[in-house]
């Protein structure tokens, strides 16, 4: 049993934007076909954010519910990471302007965590960590992303996958031993950046008359070499830490898996030896929603009760970056 102080998971909230963007209205701008894009992802619909409903509004939503969830008032936190890779300004953070939109107080530390669809998995983990450090009881770790503000949308192969949304859990310490978060891997390769990046708007190339023009501020992805390298690193991210953590992959209750691509969902199941009916699918009405996409598939497992006190999650990621990751919890539900 580890001697670090428990961290647990003590409520979650979600924004998701009013705007429904089915398959079929894509396909009135772009060559696709509601069959192509639901054979090929899982997806039909995505969440599209108002031109005024930033990653720092959605996320301040999210978070006010999951603070009125758990009874807490935002002076309650003591620490606010916002994982994003479509911050509202490329600085200040996303978390500055959180913070100040939910009344959270000055005296805390506030900041972004850039790991793309990895993105709550590292705020997480990060924020676990420095609760176990001792100066911080309660975080506020948030995913909340705008990606259709960096979608080509004239490029078919990219624009079918993405929608707009915010997750966002309030974590803190308990005195109860082996409940909350287990273990965690975290890993990166950077050689791999130009799978899924973003050209300019960087300071490498700023943003010009002629960047804009050439489409070069719109994400690009090699799709066919992405999708091998995630089920690689998805599978052996929960191999790895269910392994560490001693516990066999019968033993989860839940798997909450990145909803990127539901036949990269079904290979890592099946690589895993663990049926379907085990792992959270919500892309079919969100799509693709990067560091929101582990929040808000938790929050509907937790709110439709898939996941009961004492259960375990394997929480699982992968981003650009590349960038993965994997977390297992032992659930605590205060009001069992
Ligand atoms: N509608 C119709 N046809 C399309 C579309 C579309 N929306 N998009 C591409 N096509 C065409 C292609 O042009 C290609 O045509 P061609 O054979 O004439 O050249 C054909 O469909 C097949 O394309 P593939 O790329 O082979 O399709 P594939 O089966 O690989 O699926 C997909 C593509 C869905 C992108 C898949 O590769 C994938 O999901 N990859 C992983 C992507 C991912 O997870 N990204 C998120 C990373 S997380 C983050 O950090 C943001």
């Amino acid at each position: 049993m580890s001697a670090l102080p428990s961290v647990l998971i003590r409520s979650l909230g979600v924004h998701t934007p009013a705007r429904r963007v089915t398959n079929e209205e894509l396909s009135l701008t772009v060559e696709t076909s509601d069959e192509w894009i639901r054979t090929r992802s899982g997806i039909g619909e995505r969440r599209i954010a108002a031109a005024n409903e930033n990653p720092s509004d959605m996320g301040a939503k999210a978070a006010a519910q999951a603070l009125e969830r758990a009874g807490l008032k935002p002076t309650d936190i003591d620490l606010l990471i916002v994982a994003t890779m479509t911050p509202d300004l490329t600085f200040p953070s996303t978390a500055c302007l959180l913070q100040s939109k939910l009344g959270l107080r000055t005296d805390i530390p506030c900041f972004d965590i850039s790991a793309a669809c990895s993105g709550f998995i590292y705020a997480l983990q990060v924020g676990t960590d420095m609760l176990r450090g001792g100066h911080y009881r309660r975080a506020l770790i948030v995913g909340a992303e705008k990606l259709s503000s960096v979608v080509d949308w004239k490029d078919r192969s990219t624009c079918v996958l993405f929608g707009d949304a915010a997750g966002a859990a309030v974590i803190e310490t308990s005195d109860q031993p082996n409940i909350g978060v287990l273990a965690n891997l975290l890993g990166a390769d950077g050689s791999n950046a130009e799978l899924l990046y973003a050209v300019a708007g960087g300071s490498a190339k700023p943003a010009s008359a002629e960047t804009v023009a050439a489409g070069e501020h719109y994400l690009r992805m090699n799709g066919k070499e992405v999708f091998k390298l995630a089920v690689r690193v998805m599978a052996s991210s929960c191999e790895q830490v269910l392994k560490e953590a001693g516990v066999s992959s019968d033993e989860v209750a839940c798997f909450i898996p990145h909803q990127a691509n539901v036949r990269i969902i079904e290979a890592v199941a099946s690589q895993l030896g663990v049926g379907m009916e085990r792992f959270l699918l919500n892309l079919e009405c969100y799509g693709n929603t990067s560091a929101a996409s582990i929040p808000l598939a938790l929050e509907q497992a937790w709110r439709e009760g898939h996941i009961k006190h004492n259960d375990l999650v394997l929480l699982v990621a992968f981003g650009a970056g590349l960038t993965w990751g994997a977390t297992l919890i032992r659930w605590y539900e205060p009001n069992r």
